[in-house]
């Protein structure tokens, strides 16, 4: 009978013997509900790229040039590939890779850069991630009384960044293994509220300094004068794509767990929105603090570690801010490290047919030694140089420049060209539920407008970062 034709080869998952046809009878996980979806997906989005990288990049691309360019792009490239990239993932329900391949056999590939690049990213992400706690516990227990000093001889040394970065993927890693609803959902629904409120604090207190409306002048009054718009431009661009978690199967994921009614093109203009309103409002809550105490805007990506701890020394009640201040980072970042660590967990249990726990334990241990590297760069390593970068500095820029650019482009491609159009605007639509007037545009950016821009994104910054 039925029951002999049928072998059971792996839990969950059955062979048809007469057809070969295998099948993954597992109940595959979804969100609870839509706000869930889009609180991790925001969640995703709003991380250290908003908080670490966008106050500094907007300090050394000449203020707020550089904000505008950013929220044009975010709005005409950003969210129609955020938009493209949760179809292929609710049409497909799949990792993706598989979801990839799903729209077309040989594209896999597409998704693989997400795959390769979620562990790239993870692997120097969780260094900062560390950093963070280390702060944060520094905070709580005392204060940090030399900050230059402190920062350098912190992340110089050995032992404890290594010890802070493995706590924190340890947490995301619990997170992850407790499940898509019932992890990532849950911590994204609590963590990303507050994070909201605690930025708001920050910033409220920061523009209340004596002096702050200079910082806010930078942010905010375009200076044209500017002679470095290719760069600024380049900037804004890996911006936007970093920032909304582009190109790295991230979006493909999570919108594999959305039911088919949800309204993709509605999430798409929220989730850049909630993305933009946290990285400005970062904006407003370092700049103001970094001009009230003299400190150049220039100060690069040591900005929050160096630069604020300053402040907060200075002002009343600093401690409880600072505290405040590393915590609201510190759910940034968890909230984005689970994503990428969901991204390759979905792709070890689904395709290779792992178990949630051992994907995740894999995940930690692999991803923990690649940190490792990363975090001794900037003390016993600093003398190893690929391509005359340090480690870290090689795997942001093979992931940023690399394979987050390759991985859209494919993306791109394939749902601009290889994806039937018909079955691609059933899938926006809903099977015709919601109308889709943005079709033929999207389709056009797919086709042209994305494409061109991200090749010549591409060669312009592999240029720019080989010969400096
Ligand atoms: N968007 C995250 C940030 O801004 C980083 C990230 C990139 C997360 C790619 C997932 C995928 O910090």
């Amino acid at each position: 009978g039925i029951v002999h034709q049928i072998i059971k080869i792996k839990e969950n998952h059955i062979i048809n013997k007469n057809t070969g046809d295998f099948f993954n009878m597992s109940k595959r996980e979804k969100w609870s509900s839509e706000f869930g979806f889009l609180m991790a997906a925001a969640g995703s989005a709003i991380g250290l790229g908003n908080l670490w990288k966008f106050p500094y990049l907007t300090g050394i691309s000449g203020g707020a040039v550089f904000i505008i360019m950013y929220l044009i792009l975010m709005f005409t490239l950003g969210a129609p590939l955020l938009l493209t990239e949760m179809s292929i993932g609710r049409h497909t329900k799949s990792n993706s890779i598989d979801a990839c391949k799903k729209i077309s056999p040989k594209w896999g590939i597409a998704g693989g850069f997400g795959v390769a690049g979620a562990f790239v990213i993870l692997s120097y992400y969780m260094v900062i991630g560390g950093w963070v706690l280390k702060y944060m516990t520094s905070y709580l227990f005392g204060t940090i009384e030399n900050p230059q000093q402190y920062f350098s001889d912190f992340t110089s040394s050995t032992a404890e960044p290594i010890i802070w970065l493995v706590v924190f993927t340890g947490i995301c890693a619990l997170i992850v293994n407790a499940g898509v609803s019932n992890g990532i959902e849950k911590i994204s629904k609590i963590f990303l509220p507050l994070l909201f409120l605690f930025i708001i604090i920050i910033a409220v207190k920061s523009l209340s300094l004596p002096n702050s409306i200079e910082g806010v002048k930078f942010f905010l009054i375009p200076d044209f004068s500017q002679k470095n718009w290719i760069s600024i431009f380049i900037n804004a661009m890996g911006q936007v794509f970093f920032s909304l978690s582009l190109g790295m199967g991230t979006l493909i994921t999570y919108g594999s767990y959305l039911d088919d009614d949800v309204n993709l093109v509605k999430n798409s203009l929220y989730i850049p929105i909630f993305d933009a309103v946290i990285a400005i409002t970062a904006g407003f809550a370092v700049l103001p603090a970094v001009f009230v105490f003299n400190i150049p805007p220039e100060s690069g990506a040591g900005m929050i570690f160096q630069v604020l701890p300053s402040v907060f020394n200075e002002i009343k009640f600093g401690r409880i801010f600072a505290v405040i201040f590393f915590l609201l980072v510190f759910f940034a970042a968890v909230t984005s490290a689970i994503s990428l660590f969901e991204v390759i967990t979905a792709y070890l249990s689904e395709n290779r047919h792992f178990k949630r726990l051992t994907a995740v334990i894999m995940i930690f241990i692999a991803t923990s030694f690649t940190g490792i590297l990363s975090s001794m760069s900037f003390g016993k390593l600093s003398n190893i140089k690929i391509l005359g970068m340090t480690f870290f500095e090689f795997f942001s820029f093979l992931s940023d420049k690399i394979l987050m650019p390759l991985g859209g482009l494919l993306i791109c491609i394939l749902a601009g060209y290889i994806w039937d159009r018909v079955v691609f605007k059933n899938e926006l639509s809903s099977g015709g539920k919601y109308k889709v007037k943005i079709f033929k545009s999207l389709r056009f950016i797919l086709r042209y407008t994305a494409p061109l821009m991200i090749i010549i994104i591409l060669i312009s910054s592999w240029i720019m970062d080989l010969s400096d």
